[in-house]
């Protein structure tokens, strides 16, 4: 197969007629699909929905001789802390446990920023101007919409194989208002990339002109591998505190997508000082997370090595899904050179580059032919991608007969909008 970029017009047209016949005969079919979000798949929710019954065994709920039925221990379990501080490789007395989402906590860190600054702010964020936040792109919609909604002014960071183009941010962050960055370290969303090391420290090492400057550490994916093994990953906190940038850091997780999305436990974890300082105006909002679904989780993991053997299961399910997908972009889309696509090892997002000008347009001929999508856009801040290219595809919900049948859907549809586009040239 010739790429298309080498066809006559000739050669295009006659492609243009086959690939629509193919699309129009896949739409017949009436298909309700969807590749949007990372959602674990039903078998990965039943393989852990044991976790609502090991406390049945449980005579007094007692843990660490706290009654996790009652207030208090604003911060969390010791036990749960001891979890996610091997797993996260810090010190227990430096994590938090939250609630259910680690976004809500990510909103909520930031939110005190605007209410009440930070450790080290001269006024709260509502008090000044402009904020400005480096956003690495593609990146997680979600982290956008958060600074979208406080109305700080998103600068977009190129993304490179190694992470966030640190020549770029070492030049941004010379601006006073400049105040935080967002990043997925592991993993990242939408590209599954592992941040350097390199990369890692000359982020820990920074010395930005804000000195209230906010590192957004989203490692949401630090034990989400679907090939291979385990890898281990650099301590942020302990990398910032090497430089005496200790306060500049919050690292988030949380058992999402290890048991159950919108019903596990999440965490954040930092230095000290700003451990007190939440804590004091956490203080304010709640007497106390969930502790009863804390314990569940404890007993359910035991240690971060049951942690690590519930993953492995995790990947029995979701390497085949992946693999099916990276198959097909390998089998119907390569050849034609009409896009190129990260092969990530973990998270939950494969993150597709169409040629530039199609994503749109491809986005639009899945969902009429009954594939929905992630928005074609919203990788980047604003929902803007400059080059209209970066497409995310979520394997993880659909099984794999109804992901086959996605995929041949996505590649044709591609394949029709970039025929479209270079017709039209
Ligand atoms: C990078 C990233 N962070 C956070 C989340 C959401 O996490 P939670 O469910 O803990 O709020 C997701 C979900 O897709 C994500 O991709």
């Amino acid at each position: 197969m010739k790429k298309y970029a080498e066809m006559s017009k000739d050669e295009l047209l006659a492609e243009l007629e086959l690939v629509q016949e193919k699309y129009d005969a896949l739409k017949a079919q009436k298909l309700s699909l969807n590749m949007a979000r990372g959602k674990p798949g039903k078998e990965q929710l039943d393989m852990v929905s044991d976790i609502t019954e090991v406390l049945k065994a449980d005579s007094d709920y007692m843990c660490d001789g706290i009654d996790v039925r009652n207030y208090g221990n604003l911060e969390g379990l010791p036990s749960c802390r001891k979890l996610f501080a091997d797993v996260l490789g810090v010190q227990p007395e430096n994590v938090f446990i939250g609630g259910s989402a680690s976004l809500q906590l990510m909103y909520d860190t930031i939110a005190k920023c605007y209410t009440h600054g930070r450790v080290n702010s001269d006024k709260p964020w509502a008090k000044l101007d402009v904020v400005k936040w480096l956003c690495p792109a593609p990146g997680y919609d979600r982290h956008f919409k958060v600074s979208e909604t406080f109305g700080m002014q998103m600068i977009t960071v190129p993304m490179t194989p190694t992470g966030p183009d640190m020549d770029v941010v070492e030049e941004l962050i010379r601006d006073p208002e400049v105040k935080g960055m967002w990043c997925v370290p592991k993993y990242s969303n939408p590209d599954g990339i592992i941040y350097s090391d390199e990369t890692i420290r000359r982020i820990a090492s920074m010395k930005p002109a804000a000195k209230d400057f906010l590192l957004m550490w989203d490692n949401a994916y630090c034990i989400h591998e679907f090939f291979g093994d385990y890898v281990p990953f650099p301590d942020i906190l302990g990398e910032c505190a090497k430089y005496g940038n200790e306060d500049m850091v919050f690292e988030f997780a949380s058992t999402s997508k290890i048991t159950f999305p919108g019903a596990g436990v999440s965490v954040f974890a930092c230095s000290t000082h700003n451990m007190e300082y939440m804590k004091g105006l956490l203080n304010a909002q709640i007497i106390s997370y969930d502790k009863v679904n804390q314990l569940r989780h404890i007993r359910f993991f035991k240690d971060k090595d049951g942690l690590l053997a519930l993953m492995k299961k995790h990947a029995a399910i979701l390497g085949p899904k992946f693999r099916c997908v990276l198959d097909a972009l390998e089998r119907e889309i390569a050849p034609l050179g009409i896009a190129e696509w990260q092969r990530p090892n973990g998270g939950y997002f494969v993150s597709v580059n169409t040629m530039p000008g199609i994503a749109k347009a491809t986005w639009k001929l899945c969902k009429e032919a009954g594939l929905t999508m992630t928005g074609a856009g919203a990788t980047f801040p604003y929902g803007k991608d400059p080059k209209d290219s970066n497409m995310r595809v979520a394997p993880s919900l659909p099984p794999i007969d109804q992901l086959e049948k996605a995929m041949e859907i996505y590649c044709v549809s591609m394949r029709l909008a970039a025929l479209q586009k270079l017709l039209a040239a």
